[in-house]
């Protein structure tokens, strides 16, 4: 985060996404450009989010459009068989630094990223699940909930860690199942759920208001707003 005069000013973000980026948009609507109160009666301390940079693996993805469309930087890095998923992200992690991020957000980021990735942003990379996490991990949640016949399903927004979905859970927020969904009936209430806490919890990391855990600790402390719980 950059300081003058030993102020904070600019919560720096850098949004990795590989399709249509409509929590990108969230963030760039609700976030970019905007000062967030660290806390109550602590003025003075009010960081502006920012996004500095977006990321794709996907070249055409509508993801850099919507960040083009806000003047925002963008950083294609797909991939190819020449390079390997550890190069890539090396590579990726070093753009990232050259914007001073100060928090890297996997937001529909289809990949795997690497443990020398996750080691580089210790404690500072997030990811957005559709799916009350650790139930339906991977990239088929919303028709894995669909086809369990579960009566809740979700969002979770957690750190990234080495594992395939299993970083310590920040927040969460459940979401109904009804008899007649379809895929799209689901998806479509469970992406208007991530559209709130994505940027929800954004803010409060950027606010300080959330601690990560110790090593060897899962549990995530978070100051919540007193009208919320983190699972409404
Ligand atoms: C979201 O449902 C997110 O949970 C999942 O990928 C989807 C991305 O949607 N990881 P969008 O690209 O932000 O519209």
């Amino acid at each position: 985060m950059s300081t003058a005069g030993g102020v904070r000013r600019v919560f720096r973000l850098a949004v990795l996404a590989s399709g249509s980026g409509s929590n990108l948009q969230a963030i760039i609507d609700l976030l970019h450009g905007r000062s967030i109160a660290a806390s109550a009666g602590a003025p003075g301390s009010e960081p502006i989010i920012e996004v500095a940079l977006v990321v794709s693996d996907v070249p055409g993805a509508r993801a850099l459009e919507r960040a083009r469309e806000a003047g925002i930087a963008t950083l294609i890095c797909p991939f190819d068989h020449k390079t390997t998923r550890v190069e890539h992200d090396i590579a990726m992690a070093a753009a990232i630094r050259e914007v001073d991020a100060d928090l890297v957000v996997l937001a529909g980021y289809m990949r795997l990223v690497s443990p020398q990735f996750v080691h580089v942003f210790a404690g500072r990379v997030i990811n957005l699940h559709p799916a009350l996490l650790p139930a339906f991990p991977g990239t088929t949640s919303i028709d894995d909930a669909l086809r369990y016949g579960v009566k809740v399903t979700g969002v979770t927004v957690h750190f990234v860690d080495e594992g395939l979905d299993t970083g310590p859970i920040i927040a969460q927020r459940a979401v109904r199942v009804f008899e007649d969904d379809t895929h799209d009936s689901l998806a479509e209430r469970i992406h208007a759920v991530e559209h709130e806490l994505l940027p929800e919890t954004i803010r409060l990391i950027a606010a300080g208001r959330v601690r990560a855990p110790l090593p060897g600790d899962r549990v995530v402390q978070v100051d919540w707003d007193a009208d919320d719980d983190g699972s409404r």
